[in-house]
């Protein structure tokens, strides 16, 4: 099957699935869009309200904010794929709870697979830590590192400069080097420069999937 029909199909699981408490509240369920062959992938959190209503990720305030973080890298939102660790709105916007995050990985694993992205572009910690679990956005944020074999980058999530203006202008500054981490992945160049997470143990009774017993090398670099 071609990398669009995989994305259909778990679209369509997607939005009657009821693996977790969250389908109980959702209006609509919201798999993510973007071409199957987008060279970037972002993970936000989870649907917010008007996600909720439309079935599309990211069409808030904090998606407004995200448009235009992808126009300072040089980037449509058309280009790239945008999805969410949960795929159905948690309740008030509170956190996404570790048996909904482990519910729902399935989805975006196999999303991760059929896309096959250059780059993951990580929005806010609970993307951030099924990558790179334990650490710090304020001390990552920003720096590619290889995990897995692909090359992944953490950010603020747009909707945190809403509330904390001083974080917009870092997430601008990283936002611009993406054209880089691209070029970067493809060179592969980075393989040998770039730190590497090291795999220790893959376990699987974790929210977070095999990455929980990972931990980060140094990870700055650029
Ligand atoms: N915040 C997210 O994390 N995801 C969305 O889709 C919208 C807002
Ligand atoms: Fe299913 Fe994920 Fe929605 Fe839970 S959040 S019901 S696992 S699609």
């Amino acid at each position: 099957m071609d990398a669009g029909k995989i994305l259909q199909e778990i679209a369509g699981q997607v939005a009657v699935c009821e693996k977790c408490e969250l389908h109980f509240s959702r209006k609509k369920a919201v798999p993510g869009e973007g071409p199957a062959q987008a060279e970037i992938l972002f993970i936000g959190e989870g649907p917010g309200f008007y996600e909720n209503e439309q079935g599309r990720p990211f069409v808030g305030q904090a998606g407004k904010f995200l448009d235009e973080l992808l126009a300072k890298a040089g980037l449509k939102r058309e280009d790239v794929f945008i999805t969410n660790v949960v795929k159905c709105r948690p309740p008030g916007n509170r956190d996404p709870q570790p048996e909904e995050l482990l519910a729902c990985a399935g989805y975006l694993d196999r999303q991760i697979e059929a896309i096959a992205p250059r780059l993951i572009v990580t929005l806010g910690r609970f993307s951030m830590a099924k990558f790179i679990p334990n650490a710090k956005i304020s001390e990552v944020h920003g720096q590619a590192v290889w995990v897995r074999g692909r090359l992944v980058v953490a950010m603020y999530h747009p909707a945190a400069a809403l509330h904390q203006p001083s974080l917009k202008a870092t997430l601008e500054a990283d936002f611009v080097h993406l054209p880089e981490f691209v070029k970067m992945a493809k060179s592969k160049v980075g393989l040998e420069q770039a730190p590497v997470v090291q795999t220790e143990t893959e376990d699987s009774d974790g929210a977070q999937g095999a990455a929980d017993k990972e931990q980060p090398t140094q990870l700055s670099l650029f």
